[in-house]
């Protein structure tokens, strides 16, 4: 079995089937969404499927600036059922936080069963990620927002979560789908508008953009830092 650590907490793993990438798990025996689990040396490494996972897509697309960390705080907007977060929150380990911001309850309901009621370092947040008024008074500053809403106004979202609880230096990465900003237009041109919208705040620099098809159609990664 060969292990090699792509970014800290981000491993590239080989078994017979060939190679993944992975995370090293901070909650052993649990499974999230019937993940692959490939065991090296006694510890359990839960496989991070890009299909599934658009962060995961970007670093097997080649992201160069890895935006989360071990001991790191990460306000997660978009938590879904949680399939990314328990990755992030393996990553950022038992010293780090995910704040993890869900509207639904749906699948805020499978959150906590399966994420946050199994890993101590994810703080599940039940709220319109518009309203941070809401949940303003349960975060302390954080390293990174990550914005995966789907929401024709996601950019605005993200910008006003990174306003309130960004760091400076910090990053504000926005998985953009281009058809839940406009369904009739072309991607390039959505993606070429909504990254201009982010550095016309004059408060946040785009280091880079990863297109993530075909792990996620019409997707692409907005990575960007705090002024
Ligand atoms: C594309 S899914 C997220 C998938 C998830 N990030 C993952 O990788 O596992 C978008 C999620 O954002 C949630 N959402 C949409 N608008 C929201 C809002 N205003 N505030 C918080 N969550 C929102 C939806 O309910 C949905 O669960």
């Amino acid at each position: 079995m060969k292990l090699r650590e792509v970014f800290q907490g981000v491993y590239e793993v080989e078994d017979e089937e060939g190679n993944h990438i992975a995370t090293l798990s901070i909650a052993p025996g649990t499974l999230v969404y019937g993940e692959k689990v490939i065991k090296v040396g006694g510890n359990e490494y839960r496989v991070w499927n890009p299909y599934r996972s658009k962060i995961a897509a970007a670093i097997i697309k080649g992201l160069k600036n890895f935006f989360i960390k071990p001991g790191w705080r990460i306000l997660y907007l978009g938590a879904a059922s949680g399939t990314t977060v328990s990755h992030v929150s393996d990553i950022v380990g038992p010293s780090g936080i995910v704040y993890a911001v869900e509207v639904a309850h749906r699948p805020f309901r499978d959150f906590i069963e399966k994420v946050s009621g199994k890993r101590r370092n994810v703080v599940p947040i039940l709220a319109d990620a518009r309203n941070v008024f809401e949940y303003s008074w349960l975060l302390q500053e954080v390293e990174t927002v990550y914005c995966d809403v789907a929401q024709p106004d996601e950019v605005d979202i993200a910008v006003m979560n990174a306003d309130a609880f960004l760091r400076k230096n910090g990053f504000l990465v926005i998985a953009l789908k281009a058809s839940s900003v406009d369904s009739t237009r072309k991607a390039s041109e959505i993606f070429e508008k909504e990254e201009a919208k982010i550095e016309e705040t004059g408060r946040y620099k785009i280091e880079e953009t990863v297109d993530i098809e075909p792990y996620a159609m019409m997707h692409e990664l907005i990575v960007s830092r705090k002024l």
